[in-house]
């Protein structure tokens, strides 16, 4: 199979846009192990390749970046582009313009519908083992704390901590309101945008000291868990069969 890839000597393109998740790099090392890569910082290098000089402003949309891009991708037998939703749409609109270009879902987000993106494992159990530490304080000393994990528009790492640590999660305005003073961990998703807000309703009405902790970007970091190293090979090889057989757009597993 290596061989075959190799007699092939493919131009394959692989772009990573958006944000990093862990596990992505375990793509693109399967896929550079069989066939020949450029590598590609983001949308913007792919447009940048010949016009960093006259770079003022860049929208991956607008028809004049897409020609570019497009003529930059000339000499390119395949485009392999690993990312969330924007990314996602970015490969359609490549293909609809006659790109051959597949895409694979790599964001802590999990929001690309019916799939499981590379990354959010391992998001999930950063979040979990940052809930284990603090709730060993929030139990001694008998306090509320809210915890915001991470999520554009999405509430899965949110959902699936709940579940996993058991620990509540609330949804919406409404829950916040019915909390009872007591000593526990709110899980609350980045997506309702709420932490601050939520925050004042419970220390109003509470005698207890509320804490607000961000989890952020440590979501984001650190190595890949084993789901998410064989996920990214899983897909990795499955995009090498689909440039085999010619297909297109999303990799599926
Ligand atoms: O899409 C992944 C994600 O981590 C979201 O969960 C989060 O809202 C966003 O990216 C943060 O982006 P940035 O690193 O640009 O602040």
């Amino acid at each position: 199979m290596v061989e075959k890839f190799r007699e092939w000597s493919m131009n394959i393109a692989i772009l990573t846009s958006g944000g990093d998740a862990p596990g992505m790099n375990r793509v693109i090392e399967t896929l550079s192990k069989r066939a020949n890569i450029a590598f590609l910082e983001g949308v913007k290098g792919l447009y940048e390749i010949i016009e960093l000089p006259t770079f003022i402003s860049f929208h991956a949309f607008d028809i004049e970046v897409q020609d570019k891009i497009i003529n930059n991708l000339k000499d390119i037998d395949y485009l392999v582009v690993i990312g969330g939703n924007g990314s996602l749409e970015f490969t359609n609109l490549l293909i609809k313009r006659g790109v051959k270009a597949l895409f694979i879902p790599a964001t802590i987000d999990n929001d690309i519908p019916n799939m499981e993106s590379i990354g959010f494992d391992s998001a999930l159990n950063s979040a979990i083992e940052a809930i284990d530490k603090i709730s060993d304080s929030a139990l001694s000393h008998n306090r509320i704390f809210l915890v915001e994990v991470m999520g554009n528009k999405s509430s899965a790492i949110a959902k699936a901590l709940s579940l996993a640590t058991g620990y509540r999660c609330i949804n919406d305005d409404i829950e916040i309101e019915h909390i009872e003073n007591s000593s526990e961990i709110l899980i609350i998703p980045e997506s309702l945008k709420a932490l601050n807000r939520y925050s004042k309703v419970l220390s109003s009405k509470m005698s207890k000291e509320v804490k607000i902790i961000s989890l952020g970007h440590i979501q984001r970091g650190g190595a890949p868990t084993a789901r998410d190293r064989i996920l990214a090979a899983k897909y990795a090889n499955k995009a090498l069969e689909n440039i085999s057989t010619n297909s297109l757009g999303i990799v599926k597993i």
